[in-house]
């Protein structure tokens, strides 16, 4: 089976407060989504990534990783799920229903190559859908509307989801389709896989692979790049 990635890119990034999609927010000259799609075309057993842009988008054409041969876009919807069904729409001619397609945030650019690595190892090996994903180190607290704590989460079953998320294209397509009619909330590919009834391997990441969300967020990331040489 072949590998292949969707990377969504079509979100607006309300909580950067930004002006620029965060994909667009430059660190060490280059801008986010091109440190996260150099780190995914490391990946020599990569067939092609997948871009999944936003309808207004003025600026990914203007980029040089728009004219790699290893990557295609196509437009993205109103939310993630769409836009990764999109990209999963795109690959159609390209792909075979049994081959494997990682999901990868555009906003994840500090993603290491041996975290892609093992992630690929597992699901591959136990030929099953599989997440890279860390223990929760905080104590979780839930809250009732008025901020007072309702109780506490037992935190040594609690996992905080990353990306990239692997599965198979197939399972994947209908999966997602079926989260969408349904009109369940679909935050991450493996929700829409569990709602499927199949199985999701959690595969131990690290902590380092952030998502940048919010505007501390870039400072972060950019010191992480520096500190990394995979
Ligand atoms: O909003 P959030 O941080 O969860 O977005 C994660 C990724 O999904 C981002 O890379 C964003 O660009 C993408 N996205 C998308 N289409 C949307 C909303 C978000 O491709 N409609």
């Amino acid at each position: 089976a072949k590998l292949w990635a969707i990377v969504p890119a079509a979100g607006v990034g309300a909580r950067m407060g930004s002006d620029l999609p965060k994909q667009y927010l430059t660190m060490q000259g280059k801008t986010v989504i091109e440190h996260t799609l150099d780190r995914l075309l490391t990946l020599p057993t990569l067939e092609k990534v997948i871009v999944a842009i936003g309808k207004h988008d003025g600026i990914w054409q203007t980029l040089l990783s728009a004219s790699s041969h290893r990557v295609l876009s196509t437009i993205g919807g109103r939310d993630r799920a769409d836009s990764v069904l999109a990209g999963l729409n795109a690959l159609k001619t390209l792909a075979s229903d049994d081959d494997w397609v990682m999901v990868h945030d555009a906003a994840r650019p500090c993603v290491r190559l041996p975290c892609l690595e093992k992630l690929i190892q597992k699901v591959v090996e136990h030929d099953c859908g599989g997440i890279l994903a860390v223990p929760a180190s905080d104590t979780l607290k839930q809250s009732s509307a008025d901020n007072i704590v309702s109780c506490t989460i037992d935190r040594q079953e609690i996992w905080q989801a990353q990306t990239p998320q692997m599965f198979k294209v197939g399972q994947l397509r209908e999966a997602l389709a079926a989260a969408l009619e349904g009109g369940y909330p679909v935050t991450d590919e493996a929700s829409a896989i569990e709602r499927a009834g199949l199985p999701v391997m959690l595969v131990e990441g690290r902590r380092d692979n952030i998502k940048i969300t919010h505007p501390e967020d870039l400072p972060l990331a950019e010191f992480l790049l520096g500190q990394q040489c995979n």
